[in-house]
């Protein structure tokens, strides 16, 4: 009796592991560094990545949402603060304001880009402002020159979401070095993985060694147990340095080929009138972590179909993130309202990304956009 057939399987995203990876932390593992608070894989994992994104500061942590936490904890902004934040994004983005009691102020988004819009900022600024939270979404940086002037004529921090942006350019500047704090994340699906993991880059000593000591809670200087401050336990392990050292090695290879492989899919679905291909603006390096397209005109519609006509065939792909003004919790608070960012939403349900890993094979990425075209023209 014959076999059934495996179906084909095309993940949406996978890292790319190697036996560099199994080296560096086996001789972690070897040395017993596997803690969070000694080894050598943690300072020069720091060091290496913070020097890649144009800074002086690495801090290690657990992850992307952690980061973002102790960026604002370490800017010490609380309760009677607002922060301007992009609301396309993953929710981490918020939680982190949320967890510090601050109030997040959702702003719109670039239609093309998906990123905030700059030039809605002006008419959000309060008294209480005292941040702007960019996402570099997908890959796309920021148009950061008109958040920087608008930072400096108001006196507000700049904090970069940088967790899905590794590499990308801003007029040839790294992200997560043009504000003040860039926060990364390194899970699995990231440019570059620890598994879990993230980082915060800076130029500011002083607040490297706060968001140092907060994220090993806060213990004093010469007594330890006499505490400087509420801490938090955001250590990244040796062992997660290890692998992300492993990973650094591989940051310009990776990012070709995830350049590679958004060029393979924006050559094969170049032309449709109903999908819009991933932008790079003349003052951008785009990275396309994920190849997200938009649905337009008579498909615009269909996104929930197409998606389903894809898993059938072993192809996954991701929906877009919902906006913060489309999230029934924030809503129910009172602290937002579904209408309050209406372009955000339109690229909410009519976005969803593709599979992207970098090692995604040329024949996948054929049949992905095979079956992609022929649900879009059912
Ligand atoms: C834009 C953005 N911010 C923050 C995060 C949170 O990172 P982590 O999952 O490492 O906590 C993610 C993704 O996971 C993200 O995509």
């Amino acid at each position: 009796m014959s076999q059934p057939q495996a179906m084909r399987r095309v993940p949406v995203g996978q890292p790319l592991l190697g036996p560099e990876e199994t080296h560096h932390v086996n001789q972690a593992l070897s040395q017993g560094a596997i803690s969070g608070f000694f080894g050598d894989y943690l300072p020069k994992f720091e060091q290496e990545f913070a020097a890649y994104c144009e800074c002086t500061h690495g801090v290690a942590v657990s992850s992307g949402t952690t980061a973002l936490h102790l960026a604002l904890a370490t800017l010490s902004i609380g309760p009677e603060d607002e922060v301007l934040v992009s609301s396309l994004t993953n929710m981490a983005t918020f939680f982190a304001v949320l967890y510090q009691g601050a109030r997040p102020v959702p702003i719109d988004s670039e239609p093309d880009t998906l990123n905030l819009d700059p030039g809605l900022l002006r008419a959000r600024i309060t008294p209480k402002t005292k941040a702007i939270l960019v996402v570099h979404l997908f890959g796309h940086p920021v148009d950061m020159d008109p958040v920087m002037e608008i930072a400096r004529e108001h006196n507000l921090y700049v904090i970069e979401d940088c967790a899905e942006a590794h590499g990308a350019l801003y007029k040839g500047r790294k992200v997560g070095g043009i504000g003040d704090i860039g926060c990364f994340s390194f899970y699995a699906n990231k440019v570059i993985t620890t598994g879990e993991g993230g980082m915060l880059t800076l130029n500011n000593a002083e607040w490297a060694a706060r968001a140092r000591n907060l994220k090993g809670l806060a213990f004093g200087d010469k007594n330890k147990f006499q505490h400087r401050d509420i801490g938090y336990n955001y250590r990244m392990t040796n062992l997660q340095a290890a692998i992300g050292h492993a990973q650094f090695g591989k940051i310009d290879e990776i990012i070709a080929l995830k350049r590679s492989v958004a060029h393979k899919y924006m050559a094969r679905l170049a032309g449709r009138d109903d999908i819009e291909l991933p932008p790079e603006k003349e003052y951008a390096r785009n990275v396309h972590w994920m190849v997200h397209i938009l649905l337009k005109g008579r498909n615009a519609e269909r996104r929930g179909e197409v998606m389903r006509a894809l898993a059938a065939k072993g192809i996954e792909s991701r929906e877009n993130f919902l906006p913060y003004n489309m999230q029934e919790i924030f809503i129910a608070r009172g602290l937002t309202r579904h209408d309050e960012c209406p372009v955000a939403n339109s690229l909410g349900v009519r976005g969803f990304y593709l599979p992207s890993g970098p090692a995604i094979s040329d024949e996948d990425i054929n049949f992905v956009c095979d079956s992609l075209i022929e649900a879009l023209d059912q």
